[in-house]
């Protein structure tokens, strides 16, 4: 028999950025509380702790919310939602700034002013950095410190969601979680995903492994809307040292000049696009996905651009790099494209209510409409931040809903079964896209979930990538992180809303 509690404030599942904001903010006034479900100790594996860029903000006298709302749409290739940018890019600079009364150690001039780089795509200088590429760690021991201090947050780590709860209505009542191994029923008035992206579905990714679609399965098991779940962002420079996942090389080294070369040292970017280093990051993902296809290889060479002053202005990457024996202050760095964003996922409405009353979403497993094909860089912690406070407020609101249908906790996928799928990913739902290639992907799927699932239906990891297959097979044109080499003109200015209806024999996966 399963325990069962009942909760009197929303149950958050995930503990990155998004999250523990939306726990902030849903407990801020009178009575409000938040339970936090996390399945590793909080700054473990969640992407907002690796982040290495910043936060994207228009916080300079040069700079205004409009600016950054147009690079933010030029970036997102047609399918942003202007409304969402429009907020996110004018609630950003105070969302900045709250963390910075948190304790987020932003770099400051001397006369306390933001230092403020420029990332490609970005036309003024606007991404608040921590300690040079330490933005994400820094951010996340801030916002930890005042969550452990504010007792109306309640955090249970080792405490993964398996199911969400529903009433005959459909509404989400709650979560069945797995804590400490044990499977508990926990009723509560709203539900928040904050579940991260999808990194760990493929074979080389920039993010946490465990961070696999899961809470973006869950919501579709459950019959929430699931928007655009083909665009996935390939960071062009993961450090190619063989570890999993791969350590990043941000961005922001070429922002410094940091060049890239193929094997030879021939510096390749100009053959491929006018703006170079600075190209859009598909863009770039891509140009080094040939070079390294074509056999030639591809190196991110910042001996001239940073070089002495790695150390000190890099610090996580020259660490990953001395790690596996690459001094950057004197050689380049070899690098790889890999999975680093999921711009898709659960949609939602500018306050994280997605389409089944009782689930709200937050951060990478939503899909609000800010960054429509391509998210611009260093725009995910500020949607995190933004969008987390505006779902945390919208849960203060809900009422307890009815009496929980009975259910039964989804599967795993086996290890082995893991990689199968990982690898299928990587191979043919990656930087290039084809017909064939995403045919044979969807067939391998089917394959593995015909084969694991349980009375539980199919492991939510599984859906994910169903959804990711499914949706990418379906998108006949290129535009922003999807690519289709039998398809490379982009004709199709739609966004993709799919539903995944579970109450069918078989599920169906179906693009609309
Ligand atoms: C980077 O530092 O290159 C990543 C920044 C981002 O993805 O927003």
């Amino acid at each position: 028999m399963t325990d069962r509690v009942t909760f009197d404030g929303p149950v958050i599942l995930g503990a990155g950025l998004a999250g523990l904001t939306a726990a902030l903010s849903a407990t801020q006034g009178a009575a409000g509380k938040a339970l936090v479900l996390s399945p590793t100790p909080l700054a473990t594996g969640c992407s907002s702790a690796w982040a290495q860029g910043g936060m994207a903000a228009a916080l300079s006298d040069e700079d205004a919310p409009a600016l950054h709302a147009a690079d933010t749409l030029a970036a997102g290739a047609g399918l942003c939602d202007p409304h969402a940018v429009e907020l996110l890019t004018t609630e950003g600079p105070a969302a900045v700034r709250a963390l910075a009364a948190l304790g987020a150690p932003f770099d400051r001039q001397a006369d306390g002013q933001f230092v403020l780089s420029l990332e490609a795509a970005h036309a003024k200088a606007r991404v608040a950095r921590v300690g040079g590429d330490g933005a994400g760690a820094a951010i996340m021991a801030a916002v930890i410190a005042t969550v452990r201090a504010t007792p109306a947050i309640k955090v249970r780590e080792n405490a993964r969601a398996r199911r969400l709860l529903q009433d005959k209505t459909s509404r989400v009542v709650g979560v069945l979680a797995e804590i400490d191994g044990d499977l508990v029923e926990i009723l509560a008035p709203a539900v928040i995903l904050a579940t991260g992206g999808v990194g760990g579905l493929y074979g080389i990714t920039t993010t946490p492994a465990q961070v696999r679609g899961e809470g973006l399965g869950l919501a579709a098991l459950a019959g929430a809307e699931i928007a655009d779940p083909e665009f996935v962002q390939f960071h062009p420079t993961a450090i190619d040292i063989g570890k999993d996942p791969a350590p990043l090389a941000t961005e922001a080294l070429r922002g410094e000049g940091a060049v890239l070369r193929d094997a030879s040292g021939r510096a390749f970017m100009a053959d491929y696009h006018p703006a170079r280093e600075l190209a859009p990051r598909d863009v770039v993902a891509r140009a080094i996905h040939a070079e390294r296809t074509a056999g030639r290889g591809a190196f991110l060479d910042a001996t001239a651009a940073v070089g002495e002053h790695f150390p000190h202005e890099f610090p996580a990457v020259f660490a990953a790099c001395m790690g596996a024996g690459v001094d950057p202050r004197v050689q380049p760095i070899p690098v790889t494209p890999a999975v680093h964003y999921h711009m898709g996922g659960v949609a939602t409405d500018l306050d994280g209510r997605t389409s089944l009353p009782g689930l709200l979403a937050a951060g990478e497993c939503a899909a609000t409409g800010v960054h429509g094909a391509n998210r611009l860089a260093s725009n995910s912690l500020l949607e995190a931040a933004v969008f987390g406070a505006r779902a945390g407020r919208a849960a203060r609101d809900l009422k307890m809903g009815g009496e929980p249908l009975a259910t039964t906790r989804t599967p795993d996928l086996p290890d082995a079964a893991l990689q199968t799928l990982r690898q299928a990913m990587s191979r043919d739902a990656g930087v290039i896209r084809d017909a064939d290639g995403l045919a044979r992907l969807v067939s391998v799927l089917d394959g593995l979930e015909a084969e694991h699932a349980g009375p539980g239906g199919p492991a939510p990891t599984l859906v994910a990538a169903q959804l990711i297959a499914r949706a990418a097979l379906a998108r006949q044109e290129s535009r922003g992180g999807h690519f289709r080499a039998d398809f490379p003109e982009t004709v199709a200015p739609h966004r993709t809303f799919l539903t995944l209806d579970a109450s069918q024999a078989a599920l169906r996966y179906a693009a609309e």
